[in-house]
């Protein structure tokens, strides 16, 4: 199915914690693992005849987006090259949705190990169950319906390495559960517009529940740490916020689809780096993620500044919070 199937090895030494405090607390986290049991749902209740045309002829695309056809190197090819353009961002999105859900099933396990409370012990594995939901989804999705699926990308692989690598709880829980999880749950907020068909439209709207649930739990458990931290500590999360958020600019250069289609790789990329859908694109899919470090404290003047020269944050969103 995947022309390079391999696997990734990262070793770490984590403290693993249990304790012997089994007394509710009734904290949000306790209201949102009941939510989460109450929210579970199965593969097969999606609805697996629905007709995926991969490849087939799409309807007109926005005038902005078409504007971007015109100016990007698939004009001289014809409308064609740009449905296929379409077909094959759909397909690199949804296979890059996959590899980064199986590393959060890994990431929840770890979790449950490393956080230090019962009741966020208790909902992080319920999230491990919902992770392991949208492998199961997402795997299936590509295996029946999609010709040609993509490996993991560079970017991606290099950003979960260097989650799973750090052995600090709130760092793999930022970088997951804020950078990995609100940028994922943006983008299935914008399937309707960028997917071409219903039965990816559905699974991203079940998923996308779960990932919202899993984004709280990211909030809540991050929510005013940094204020306790030194400086060196502090300055240390906001760097890992800026190298996470340029993988995450790189992974939208979208090297692989341009290698695919037999673009030229530099052509394609600064295509993708400069044009105004593909920054529009890029700055939808981050606010999620600005939204969420404003929220846990960590959208510090370094950080908005550094963000906004990736070009990832729009004016705006700066000015507004
Ligand atoms: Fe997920
Ligand atoms: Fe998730």
């Amino acid at each position: 199915m995947f022309t390079s199937v391999g696997e990734m090895l990262v070793q770490t030494v984590v403290d693993t914690r249990l304790g012997w405090d089994y007394d509710p607390t009734g904290s949000r986290v306790r209201t949102l693992y009941e939510r989460a049991k109450e929210g579970q749902w199965k593969v097969e209740d999606i609805d697996w005849t629905l007709d995926v045309p991969f490849g087939a002829p799409l309807p007109d695309d926005s005038a902005f987006a078409m504007s971007a056809f015109a100016a990007s190197p698939l004009a001289k090819r014809g409308r064609p090259a740009w449905d296929e353009f379409r077909w094959e961002l759909q397909s690199w999105m949804v296979s890059q949705f996959l590899h980064g859900e199986q590393a959060a099933m890994v990431v929840s396990a770890r979790l449950v190990e490393t956080m230090k409370d019962l009741e966020s012990k208790f909902y992080a594995t319920t999230q491990a169950v919902d992770e392991a939901r949208h492998v199961e989804v997402f795997s299936r999705y590509l295996r029946e319906k999609v010709p040609d699926p993509y490996p993991v990308c560079d970017p991606l692989r290099l950003m979960l390495e260097s989650i799973l690598s750090d052995s600090r709880w709130d760092v793999v829980a930022l970088g997951m559960q804020i950078m990995v999880e609100a940028l994922a749950m943006a983008a299935f907020r914008l399937a309707n517009n960028t997917f071409h068909d219903e039965l990816i439209k559905s699974i991203t709207a079940m998923v996308g529940r779960d990932e919202a649930r899993h984004v709280s739990f990211g909030v809540l458990s991050l929510a005013g740490i940094y204020d306790e931290m030194t400086s060196a500590e502090r300055a240390e999360r906001e760097e890992l916020v800026l190298e996470s958020a340029s993988l995450i600019r790189r992974r939208f250069l979208l090297e692989d689809i341009w290698e695919r289609m037999d673009v030229n790789r530099a052509e394609g990329v600064e295509f993708a780096a400069y044009n105004d859908l593909m920054v529009a694109y890029r700055q939808t899919i981050f606010s999620r993620v600005g939204h969420s470090l404003g929220q846990i404290g960590l959208l510090g003047p370094n950080v908005r500044k550094g963000l906004h020269q990736l070009d990832l944050m729009r004016y705006s969103e700066e000015t507004k919070r």
